[in-house]
């Protein structure tokens, strides 16, 4: 399969098998293609917290759970592991700090870069993922002992699909989100 054709072909997944186990070798697989992202100034400003044990999961589905009990996720306790991205302080070039007066300004991107290369990773492995946006900073620090003001900024939630996604991609067209040589 080539790279488009995955393209077209992986989408988010929101039915996984209860109880079908991902493996820790395939874990650190997902993890490295994360490692090898490319990152501003290789930086690397991310904190990869692998969670596959049953106690720290049901951590990571109350953390999921905001507000009002108000969740991206109502399908969080049929998932095998999750993947907690932390921002870290980025080392960037002192030119960087000088022109954005700001340490992080890459630091989001990046760890977006990160994710989706553990997603597409998970893919080639058979493996089925969700991107969880939102969560609870305060419940994460205190349950994952994540240092105070180091954020949260996804959590990945990866399993075997119950059933295969139907793969439906809504994408804005693409004459409104490309031009060439203009705005
Ligand atoms: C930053 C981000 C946050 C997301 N948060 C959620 C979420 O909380 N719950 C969910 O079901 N899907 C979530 N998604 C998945 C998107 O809804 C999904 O990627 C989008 O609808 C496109 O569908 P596709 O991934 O199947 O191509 C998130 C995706 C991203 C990139």
């Amino acid at each position: 399969m080539d790279f488009l054709e995955m393209m077209q072909k992986r989408c988010s997944c929101r039915d996984y098998i209860p109880g079908k186990t991902v493996s820790r070798e395939d874990l650190l697989k997902i993890v490295e293609a994360g490692r090898l992202s490319p990152s501003g100034c290789n930086a690397q400003p991310w904190k990869f917290i692998v969670v596959d044990s049953p106690e720290a999961k049901e951590k990571v589905c109350d953390a999921v759970v905001v507000g009002n009990g108000v969740t991206g996720a109502p399908w969080r306790d049929q998932v095998s592991a999750f993947i907690i991205f932390v921002e870290q302080p980025a080392d960037v070039k002192p030119v960087v700090v000088e022109h954005y007066h700001d340490t992080q300004r890459f630091a989001q991107g990046d760890i977006g870069a990160a994710c989706m290369n553990m997603i597409h990773e998970a893919f080639t492995l058979g493996l089925a993922t969700c991107v969880i946006g939102m969560n609870d900073q305060a419940k994460m620090e205190k349950h994952f002992g994540i240092p105070s003001g180091h954020e949260v900024r996804l959590v990945l939630a990866i399993g075997y699909a119950a059933n295969p996604p139907a793969v439906n991609k809504i994408r804005k067209p693409l004459e409104e989100v490309c031009s060439f040589n203009q705005w």
